[in-house]
């Protein structure tokens, strides 16, 4: 076992380039070195995941903090093949999703609440953006606090939005009610190979001091692409026939082109089919 303080600074070395301080001394740090070392994994063992464990790992998420005490987020456990089979055949580009020993979905879930104002016989005058944004948020919390309790007892776990991209027919599988919708989907399994740590933009980018400045990101963003394109240059190429092939094929390029085709844009009419208002 390396000491925790060495693989954290190799691991956030990696990560973001630079070297991070840590003092040896501090307490918690195998808690530290696991969250520095974070992959996700898209391949697993054929062993099962018991029932127990997922049940665990579920009560520690859902400990996580929730906006004003409201507790807006679920977990639906999938552990049935021809149910899980069903979804995994919305998204093909994903085989990693029928693979998973378990699946999960978080959900955000606007409908308590208002059924308990209902049931207390009390107005509900806060049916607007924030009901749909905390629960969002609620399930995103526990969604993180999830994976990390996952990772702590060796399991590799894969977050899945794409589930996002059939969120009409995904949420009609489920039976989910008006006001509960998918944030993401979860794949977890035990690690069929050790996985590698995905380079960060530097922290010279993502963290401020006293007050936001972006003015230096695309030279940031240039020096990221180049620094990722040595420890994990991208294998293809997206929409090359649209976009022809670039010499140079960093970061910044692939999520440019990303978002140069729509996604989900009927995403808000199906957050609003569902019940919640956005205004
Ligand atoms: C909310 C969320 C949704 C994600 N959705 C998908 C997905 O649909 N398919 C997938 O393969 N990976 C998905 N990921 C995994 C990311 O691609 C991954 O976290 C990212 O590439 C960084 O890699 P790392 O987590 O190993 O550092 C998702 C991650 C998050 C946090």
């Amino acid at each position: 076992m390396p000491d925790p303080a060495d693989a954290i600074e190799a691991a956030l070395s990696e990560r973001f380039g630079e070297t991070v301080a840590v003092d040896p001394g501090l307490p918690g740090l195998n808690e530290l070195a696991r969250l520095a070392a974070h992959r996700v994994h898209r391949r697993y063992t054929g062993r099962a995941v018991p029932d127990d464990l997922v049940r665990l790992l579920c009560a520690c998420a859902l400990s996580a903090p929730s906006k004003s005490d409201l507790q807006q987020a679920d977990i639906l456990i999938i552990r049935d093949r021809e149910r899980l089979g069903a979804i995994a055949d919305l998204m093909p580009e994903m085989p990693w999703l029928r693979d998973a020993p378990v699946f999960l979905v978080f959900l955000a879930n606007g409908r308590r609440l208002p059924a308990l104002a209902e049931a207390r016989q009390k107005p509900f005058p806060n049916d607007h953006l924030d009901l749909f944004f905390n629960a969002t948020v609620d399930a995103a919390i526990v969604l993180a606090t999830f994976l990390r309790a996952a990772e702590a007892v060796g399991l590799g776990c894969c977050p899945i939005s794409v589930i996002r991209d059939h969120a009409a027919a995904v949420s009609a599988m489920l039976a989910l009610p008006p006001k509960v919708i998918p944030l993401a989907g979860m794949c977890v399994g035990w690690p069929a190979e050790p996985g590698g740590i995905s380079p960060r933009l530097s922290l010279g980018t993502t963290l401020h001091e006293e007050r936001f400045d972006d003015a230096d990101v695309l030279a940031e963003v240039d020096a990221y692409d180049r620094r990722r394109h040595a420890a994990r240059p991208y294998r293809q190429q997206r929409d090359p026939d649209r976009f022809g092939r670039a010499e140079f094929y960093g970061w910044s390029e692939d999520k440019a082109r990303q978002y140069a085709t729509p996604a989900r844009a009927d995403f808000g009419a199906f957050v609003r089919a569902k019940g919640f208002c956005l205004d």
